[in-house]
């Protein structure tokens, strides 16, 4: 026998000499709730161990995060009123708003996106102003717009736009530009599938929808070919990074539209694969720890070079100590 494929896996050293898969905690975002209100730290039920926090207590957790070498954040709000059109997404003093004033002020070095969608703010929980039952995509155009300007007015270094709307990449990119935001990237949900994996998030943002699902705007999960159409298109619209949603389920997409789409690509391991991985660790049924570097190297191998997670404190940890990366 001449090929002998164990040669290389005799001892750690070896085995981290030839590793294929290489991290670092400069690429890992972790996503964060705010929510209206004073003095609030409470537990998310469905997905123990995150919180929301209201903008007095948010410095702790941003605190958190810089001692764990995690610099980047994606913020979602909670706002205390939510209305037909969602006001609160981009009033000047909404929840996100004032939450990167107080974050860019005590933690000037964290780098702060924002989600830009109106589901959290819409009292019917779409994403999107309604005609009927069914979300007007060009009228919601100018909300997504304008709750993006608000956002980086307050501060957010980048945006990130999920509410997968027809055009919405190129109607943000025009007005951040004639307001004088050229240099604000723009992190596209571009490949986001209508999945049961965002049940837990909903919970945390009340932000499920009162009628109906969002199978209208979001995508099928059937389809590999259409996630493609819809990376391409956001490229053309001038998105500077494309984002793949869930991660778990779609390795398969992650890995098409890396090798096709020469932007940065950022996978989202979303609320409903955490919750998973919380839940069956707490009946003992897995090994947390192992689980998690796990579905963190297979969403890297799959393409993906940046990875919102919310085990990336945990997931700094683990770099740090050399257990993956
Ligand atoms: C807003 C939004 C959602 C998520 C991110 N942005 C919910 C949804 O589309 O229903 C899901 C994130 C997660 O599940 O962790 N549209």
């Amino acid at each position: 026998m001449i090929k002998r494929p164990r040669r290389i896996r005799g001892n750690e050293n070896i085995r981290r000499m030839v590793r294929e898969t290489r991290m670092d905690k400069s690429s890992l975002i972790y996503p964060l709730f705010v929510i209206d209100g004073e003095n609030i730290e409470e537990e998310i039920p469905t997905m123990p161990g995150q919180f929301r926090y209201s903008v007095d207590r948010l410095p702790y957790e941003l605190e958190r995060l810089e001692m764990a070498g995690v610099s980047n954040l994606m913020l979602f709000g909670i706002p205390a009123v939510k209305d037909e059109a969602g006001s609160q997404a981009y009033a000047e003093d909404g929840i996100v708003q004032r939450a990167l004033r107080e974050g860019k002020k005590r933690f000037p070095d964290l780098y702060y996106i924002t989600d830009v969608c109106m589901c959290e703010y819409t009292s019917h929980g779409h994403c999107g102003v309604l005609c009927g039952h069914d979300v007007e995509n060009d009228q919601t155009l100018k909300l997504l717009s304008k709750t993006a300007l608000s956002h980086v007015e307050a501060g957010a270094d980048m945006v990130a736009p999920s509410d997968m709307m027809d055009g919405r990449i190129l109607a943000i990119r025009n007005l951040l530009d004639e307001n004088g935001h050229k240099e604000t990237p723009i992190m596209s949900y571009a490949v986001k599938y209508a999945s049961a994996f965002y049940g837990p998030f909903r919970d945390a943002a009340g932000s499920a929808p009162a009628f109906g699902d969002r199978k209208s705007y979001q995508m099928d999960y059937h389809n590999r070919k259409e996630g493609m159409k819809e990376a391409l298109l956001d490229v053309e619209e001038g998105a500077d990074i494309i984002m793949v949603k869930p991660a778990l389920s779609y390795l398969d997409i992650i890995s098409e539209v890396s090798k096709e789409i020469n932007l940065p690509i950022a996978a989202y391991s979303v609320s409903g694969e955490y919750a998973m991985v919380k839940a069956a660790a707490s009946l003992g049924y897995i090994e947390e720890e192992k689980i998690i570097c796990e579905m963190a190297v297979s969403t890297y191998r799959a393409g993906a070079e940046i990875y919102l997670t919310y085990f990336a404190k945990e997931l700094a940890q683990f770099m740090d100590e050399g257990r993956i990366g």
